[in-house]
Parts: structure tokens; C-alpha cells; sequence
């Protein structure tokens, strides 16, 4: 149901004609996006400046920039050691999502307080990079990692040690329901137990891998792991990489990307990582693994890999993991900074 809302911004512009105008028109399309509004759900839209904005009317780069709806402005008070070259607006507006403030550049600092964490989904197929690309953009933009695949590796590994099989859906839920999987965090590195023992240590095989990817079939299974994954992306700023992060799991994820890359490619780099960890594998082997591990995630009814349909696809075939890492944090800096 929709609810009467005041959502509240704002953003630094220098007083230039150009700076204003793009200031002003990003910050009501994050508003926009980041509460799922349109211009038909507005009432109405305040925009208060900082004195030392006398170049445009922000109002006026609104309007020009196609919102039609009731627009209204004014100056602020100067106050000894206010924030300078600052636009601030409050939108009134219909909604159904709880209010998401948006305080970008300069203004973020303003007020840490109301601005909202925000998510980032990263999904795409095994060996594309995901990991390796999450870990390296959440340290650089501060933000917590939640590496999903690790969650459906930790029951995979469980349904291992029972001798339980992962296409008996029934066996799976009756084996895994009193089963207690979470995940602590020391260090920024993420550890995942079950029932209070920490298996990261084994859940990164290929047999873990094949079963991982067999157990996520099973709707149960992804029905336990769906409310935890929401529960970490609440408390904080986030990316979780995984194959339904930006369709099922956050589906309002404020930023999402799908990383892929051709299966041979993906193989290889597997290959590689597996081999300096010491295992004995083949590269055709590992191969047919990623062609069955493809097929599995993205045939399976219960929330299949699929790109989300507001998702940037990042193809990686040439690409370092640092230059994808860059990609993304460089996309998510310039909307939130
Ligand atoms: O990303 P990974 O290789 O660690 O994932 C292991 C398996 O878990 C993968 O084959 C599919 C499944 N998975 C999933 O279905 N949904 C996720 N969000 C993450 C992983």
C-alpha cells in the first residue's frame, strides 16, 4: 500500500551552470531510483540552496530535464560553517518502500545518519570471477562481503558427510532442516559454520562444488538461506555475489552487475587456482564441470541464473579481476559520492 512520504536529499554543485544542472538532476533521479518513484507518485518537490548558489536555479534543470510535477525553491539561511555550494531537497511523494534518503558527494558526510546503506548483487556463472572481484570492491569501497556460494557449499559439504543425495530433495530438507548454518566475520574475512563449526576450510572442492550446486536445486534449501542473505544486507552497505542476488534475493538492489565470461576461460582460470592449491585435476575435467555446473544453475526452476533485467553485464574474457573491480567501485562511487 502506498504511504504519504517525505524523502529528503542533498548534494554539493560548484556554481557553474553545468555543476548545478547535473547536481541537481542526479539527485532527484537517485531519489527516483532509489525509492522506486516516478514523477506520477510525486506531490511535490522543495529545493533549498546554500547562498553562494547564484549561477541557475536548480528548480529550473529539473524542469528542463522532463519533471513535470510542482516545483518550488527558496535559500537557506547562512549560517557560520554550513557546507557550502549545497543543494538540499525534499521530495513529498507516494510510496510504497520504506524512505531511502540520498545524500551524495560533498553532502553524503552531511548526514551518514539518515543516507542508508545500499547493496550491490553481483551474480554470474562459477568461475567468472565473482569472488576474487567482490572481495577487492568491498575493500576498496569499505563495504562488507557476503560470498552467497559459500552458504549452498556449506549444506552441499553437510549432505557430502551424511552420504545424503543431493537430487533427493525430500532426503535433503529432512537432513538440513534442524541444521544451523551462519556467518561470522574476523578481519573482514568471512567464515561460514554449521551448527557452530566453522567448514570453510573444506568447502572449496570440486566434489563440494558439484554438490553445492546440486543442493541449491532443492527449494527448501534456498528458502533457508534466502532470509539470512537479507538479513546481512540489511544491517550494512554490501555486495553479495552469487547466481539470484539481483532477481530474487536483493531485487532492489541499488546496483547490480552480471560477470561472465566463455566457459573455457572460466575453466582455465579454475584450473589454475585449483593446481596452485595442490589438487590433482585435469583442465577437461574441471571443463565438463563448469558446462554441468552451468546447466544445472541455470536449468533449475527455483531461481535459476538469470541476469536481472536492470543488471550491467560485464563480460571479463579480457578483463583482470583489478579492472573489473574498478568498473564497479568506479559505477558506485559516482552515484553515492
Ligand atoms: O559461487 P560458487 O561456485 O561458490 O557457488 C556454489 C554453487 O552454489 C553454485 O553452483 C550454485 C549455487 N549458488 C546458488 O545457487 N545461488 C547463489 N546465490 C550462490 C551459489
Amino acid at each position: 500500500m502506498k504511504k504519504l512520504v517525505s524523502i529528503r536529499g542533498a548534494i554539493t554543485a560548484n556554481n557553474n551552470v553545468e555543476s548545478i544542472t547535473r547536481a541537481a538532476v542526479k539527485l532527484i533521479d537517485r531519489i527516483y531510483f532509489r525509492n522506486r518513484i516516478g514523477d506520477d507518485d510525486v506531490v511535490n518537490i522543495t529545493v533549498s540552496t546554500t547562498a553562494d548558489i547564484t549561477a541557475f536555479y536548480p528548480v529550473r534543470a529539473i524542469r528542463e530535464a522532463g519533471h513535470n510535477v510542482p516545483l518550488f525553491s527558496c535559500i537557506e539561511p547562512q549560517i557560520d560553517g554550513a557546507l557550502n555550494g549545497c543543494i538540499r531537497v525534499m521530495v513529498t511523494a507516494h510510496s510504497e518502500k520504506p524512505v531511502q534518503n540520498v545524500y551524495l558527494n560533498g553532502a553524503r558526510y552531511l548526514r551518514k545518519d539518515i543516507c542508508g546503506s545500499y547493496a550491490i548483487a553481483l551474480d554470474g556463472p562459477s568461475g567468472a570471477g565473482k569472488s576474487t572481484v567482490a572481495k577487492l570492491v568491498a575493500q576498496r569501497l569499505n563495504i562488507t562481503y557476503l560470498d552467497t556460494g559459500a552458504l549452498y557449499r556449506a549444506l552441499g559439504l553437510k549432505c557430502l558427510d551424511a552420504a545424503v543425495a543431493v537430487s533427493d530433495a525430500a532426503a535433503v530438507e529432512k537432513l538440513l532442516k534442524p541444521v544451523n548454518v551462519t556467518i561470522e566475520y574476523t578481519d573482514g574475512a568471512q567464515s561460514v559454520l554449521l551448527d557452530g563449526v566453522d567448514v570453510s576450510g573444506r568447502i572449496r572442492t570440486p566434489e563440494v562444488s558439484m554438490a553445492a550446486s546440486g543442493v541449491s536445486a532443492v527449494p527448501y534449501v534456498r528458502s533457508k538461506l534466502l532470509g539470512l542473505q537479507r538479513k546481512i544486507a540489511e544491517k550494512q552497505s554490501v555486495i553479495l555475489d552469487g547466481r539470484d542476488i539481483g532477481t530474487v534475493v536483493l531485487p532492489d538492489a541499488e546496483f547490480k552487475f552480471f560477470l561472465t565470461a566463455s566457459s573455457e576461460i572460466r575453466a582455465k582460470r579454475r584450473y589454475d587456482e585449483l593446481t596452485a592449491k595442490g589438487e590433482n585435476v585435469s583442465y577437461a575435467a574441471v571443463l565438463k564441470d563448469v558446462v554441468e555446473r552451468d546447466r544445472n544453475d541455470s536449468t533449475r526452476a527455483n531461481a535459476p541464473l538469470k541476469k536481472a533485467y536492470d543488471a550491467i553485464e560485464i563480460v571479463s574474457d579480457n578483463m583482470t579481476a583489478a579492472d573489473v573491480a574498478d568498473a564497479i567501485a568506479s559505477r558506485v562511487t559516482e552515484d553515492i559520492e
